[in-house]
């Protein structure tokens, strides 16, 4: 699946980055493939997806198994629509990839009420 259309990146060469190439954050992925450069829309997926295979990775290390992450494509679609729920996800030019969180669940602190 394409998560970034600028660049043309998809979710596996993220997800491939993530695990095998020690990117962690959507600044390594800028540099790496050009996602979230341009208008920067795919910014919370990118971010989601490096959660997402994280998680996968740990508990993957957990329970011993070697293989590569893959993500299932709903999970990864459903947690990308509750991120893009939680208004502190508006990644605006220049700030916002700071304040971009793994989880929809997590309460907000920034006083104004967001959920
Ligand atoms: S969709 Fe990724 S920068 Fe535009």
């Amino acid at each position: 699946m394409i998560i970034c259309n600028c660049a043309a990146v998809g979710h596996a060469a993220i997800c491939k980055a993530v695990d095998e190439e020690g990117v962690r954050t959507v600044k390594q992925l800028q540099d790496k493939f050009g996602v979230a450069n341009q208008c920067r829309k795919c910014a919370i997926a990118a971010k989601t997806i490096i959660t997402l295979v994280l998680a996968a990775k740990a508990a993957n290390k957990k329970a011993g198994i070697e293989a590569p992450v893959q993500l299932d494509i709903k999970t990864m679609l459903e947690a990308m629509a509750a991120a893009e729920k939680t208004k502190h996800f508006a990644a605006g030019r220049g700030k916002g990839l700071r304040k971009i969180r793994a989880s929809s669940t997590s309460a907000c602190r920034c006083g104004k009420g967001c959920r």
